[in-house]
């Protein structure tokens, strides 16, 4: 084998070293991708608003939305992100973006869509 052949499948080698570490980034990206509304009410609202823990509406129940609903949705998102009565802001979770804190809210609303 000449130098210029050995050179040549080193400089390969390295350039698919590349590739695979290009992708391995991707992934571990991928990863942190935002929550959809589901998992963030599971997380974050369901503790106390699937049992209706001191008068949290339950979603889907519309008897408890009825009145809360008239606000509309920028009204009743100014509740999750301030709290309300025994509601913490954002239920808590300090963590969540405000995008999350909305997917969890529509998905209270609308349901997975
Ligand atoms: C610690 C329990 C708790 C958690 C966790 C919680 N909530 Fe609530 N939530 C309540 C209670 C209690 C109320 C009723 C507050 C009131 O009207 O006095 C409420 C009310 C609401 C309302 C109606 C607000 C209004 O203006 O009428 C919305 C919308 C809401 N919660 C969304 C959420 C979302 C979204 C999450 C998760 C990110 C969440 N909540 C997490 C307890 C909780």
């Amino acid at each position: 084998m000449n130098q210029t052949v050995v050179l040549a499948m080193a400089l390969t080698l390295s350039l698919c070293w590349e590739v695979h570490a290009a992708d391995a980034k991707n992934l571990a990206m991928g990863a942190s991708q935002p929550l959809k509304g589901r998992e963030v009410y599971m997380q974050s609202c369901a503790m106390c608003h699937s049992p209706g823990i001191g008068g949290a509406p339950r979603p889907g129940v519309s008897e408890d939305w009825a009145e809360r609903a008239k606000k509309g949705p920028a009204e009743l998102m100014v509740s999750v992100l301030r709290g309300k009565g025994a509601m913490p802001p954002k239920g808590g979770n300090a963590s969540l973006s405000r995008g999350e804190a909305y997917l969890a809210l529509d998905f209270m609303l609308n349901g997975d869509k």
